[in-house]
């Protein structure tokens, strides 16, 4: 699960980290953020239709828990846990690369309420995933800490946590990373768009904290741009650095 404070590139570094796993894994990244659109764009696939309709639509919290059973059966079909690949065609996008993209849901109208029960179907899809040995699964994050009240994080097996050079994403990292290591979760805290005038700083700060930073990407312009045009990503010195950083720490 990526996640971490608004703006920090949780989405920019997931698709990132999919197209490094892609060359030995089978990838799927679930978008669990309920208000970004983009995601399809940088990863350059047409959105999927979302997983929210597959159940029947958006429904209130009280209701998908307690159809949680109900929901697994309709999802896993065979009822013997959800696999991501034996979704309908609709439901999943596939990239150039081989990257499946599913998407739970997104907050379009106004007044259509909270955005809890789309928090509730990641928890309830990720908790029933069942993966072969050679899948991976990126979960993208909403902005907000949405799914720590939901529980996400529970479902999950390591947070990959990013901070960029802001005093409240660093906060922010602390926060989730107690939440990884009392759920006995491993994680990783990556510092996002580093420059070299940055770097020495956000490492001090961080030390302050009791954060340790397990990798750095550095900032890259081609990424900044692609996203700002909202076209496919474009990058060579963040995907470097993120190939970098999985290889150490995931020891691909
Ligand atoms: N390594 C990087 N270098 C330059 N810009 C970056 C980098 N990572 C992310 N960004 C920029 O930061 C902004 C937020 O990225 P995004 O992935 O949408 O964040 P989040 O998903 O955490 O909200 C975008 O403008 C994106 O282009
Ligand atoms: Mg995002």
């Amino acid at each position: 699960m990526v996640c971490g404070k608004g703006g920090t590139g949780k989405t920019a570094l997931t698709v990132l980290m999919a197209k490094v796993l892609t060359g030995k894994y089978r990838v799927y990244i679930v978008d669990s953020d309920e208000s970004n659109i983009l995601l399809p764009k940088l990863l350059g696939v047409n959105p999927p239709t979302p997983l929210i309709e597959y159940i029947g639509g958006k429904m209130d919290e009280e209701e998908l828990e307690r159809r949680e059973i109900d929901i697994t059966k309709i999802l896993a079909k065979t009822g013997s846990g959800v696999r991501l690949s034996s979704l309908p065609n609709e439901y999943i996008s596939y990239s150039k690369e081989n990257i499946g993209l599913i998407t739970i849901g997104k907050v379009r109208e106004y007044g259509e309420g909270c955005a809890c029960p789309f928090n509730i179907l990641t928890r309830i899809v990720l908790k029933n995933l069942v993966l072969e040995d050679d899948e991976v699964v990126l979960v993208d994050t909403d902005a907000g800490i949405e799914h720590v009240g939901r529980r996400v994080e529970e479902t999950v097996d390591c947070l990959v946590i990013i901070v960029d050079p802001t005093a409240e994403s660093l906060h922010s990292a602390v926060l989730l990373r107690d939440i990884a290591s009392n759920l006995g979760k491993r994680y990783w805290i990556i510092a996002n768009k580093v420059t070299p005038r940055v770097w020495a700083i956000i490492k001090r700060e961080a030390e302050k904290l009791k954060v340790k930073i397990d990798g750095a990407v550095r900032f890259d312009d081609d990424l900044y741009e692609s996203v700002l045009l909202g076209e496919a990503i474009k990058s060579t010195i963040a995907l470097e650095d993120v190939e970098k950083i999985l290889k150490n720490i995931m020891l691909i």
